[in-house]
């Protein structure tokens, strides 16, 4: 990859540039999402449900008869009640987490295990774009942990305490981003180590932990699916750009220029979730171990993501952590 490609979403402006501009290319769709691709009987959970992508997913999820449970920080009931109304399913349940906190998520996971299991199909989608470095309760930087490390802490949860669908391979879907082709190395000496930052950095780094998501996705399948047999099915993607409220934190002065850009140029989140509500309803994938989405076109990960060597690191870096904050 040249360095040009690299520095595609090193900022704001670069990054909202290269959305547009990826939205405008010929993609050639993987397959087509049917009518006929119904969820009915199948339990979902879809994690920040309660705005732009999320909100969208749940509800098309919801529209194809699913159980949908919505795990959100805010909106709870009114996000619940908005979907129902919306699908016109009554079967929609909404759990609180902040994934900024290690103890929330291990009560999600217990409210899931008492109530909702087994899952069929999990939507990982909270993400954030903070406009500065911010402290969790456990001391990590707050992007890295709700970005990635979360989603480590809660698929290992989930599968220690059999909240799968252990018949039917289950799906477990990540909403990555294409930035994750950005940084040109990992920074393992810098793992989970809380680093100060301002908003010039923030697009820099929502790329970097898009990269750790991108390769946990492919080691979480590669250790799921260890003798070619497909247990569970990991799927990553990028929507493109979403005009969502994942800008929300930007500068005052350029809120409105940004609603604007956003509006003409960007998708509808209900538009931008085709992609999701295919890999999470579509026979295409039925066996499949690992795919990736941008838009609907297939692609492969970038290769640092799926190089097994980097898989093995990240994984014994991010159980390590893991374990000191447990200790703590
Ligand atoms: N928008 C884009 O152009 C774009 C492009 C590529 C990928 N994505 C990815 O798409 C996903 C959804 O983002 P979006 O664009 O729909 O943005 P959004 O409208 O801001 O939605 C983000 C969701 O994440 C939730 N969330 C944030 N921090 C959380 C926490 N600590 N605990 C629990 N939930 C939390 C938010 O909950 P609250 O409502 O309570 O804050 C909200 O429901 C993200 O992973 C993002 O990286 C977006």
């Amino acid at each position: 990859m040249t360095n040009s490609q690299q520095q595609k979403y090193n900022n704001p402006v670069s990054a909202t540039l290269t959305g547009i501009r990826d939205l405008f290319r010929k993609q050639i769709p993987a397959g087509t999402l049917n009518p006929t691709d119904r969820l009915d009987g199948k339990t979902v959970l879809v994690d920040g449900a309660s705005s732009g992508l999320g909100f969208a997913v749940a509800t098309g999820l919801a529209r194809r008869g699913a159980k949908v449970i919505m795990a959100c920080r805010s909106g709870i009931p009114e996000k619940g009640e908005k979907v129902k109304k919306l699908s016109g399913n009554t079967d929609i349940h909404m759990l609180h987490v902040d994934f900024s906190d290690i103890g929330s998520i291990g009560e999600l996971v217990k409210q899931i295990k008492v109530k909702y299991a087994p899952l069929d199909i999990l939507v990982c989608n909270a993400g954030i774009v903070p406009k500065q470095s911010r402290k969790t309760k456990q001391g990590l930087e707050e992007m890295f942990m709700v970005n990635y490390f979360s989603k480590f802490i809660f698929l290992n949860l989930l599968l220690e305490n059999q909240c799968f669908n252990e018949v039917d391979p289950p799906r477990i879907i990540f909403v990555a981003s294409e930035s994750h082709r950005n940084p040109e190395k990992f920074q393992w000496d810098e793992f989970g180590k809380y680093k100060e930052y301002q908003i010039g950095k923030s697009i820099e780094l929502y790329g970097y932990y898009k990269l750790l998501l991108t390769t946990f996705s492919c080691e979480l399948s590669r250790r799921l699916n260890p003798n070619g047999e497909t247990r569970y099915s990991v799927f990553s993607l990028c929507p493109g750009p979403v005009n969502s409220n994942i800008a929300r934190e930007a500068p005052k002065i350029f809120i409105p220029v940004l609603k604007l850009v956003f509006g003409i140029f960007f998708k509808s989140p209900s538009k931008a979730a085709i992609p999701v509500v295919y890999l999470a309803a579509s026979h295409d994938f039925d066996g499949k171990p690992f795919d990736y989405l941008f838009l609907m076109s297939r692609k492969t990960v970038d290769e640092k993501a799926s190089d097994p060597e980097n898989g093995r690191q990240l994984w014994k870096l991010s159980e390590a952590l893991q374990e000191r904050l447990q200790t703590v």
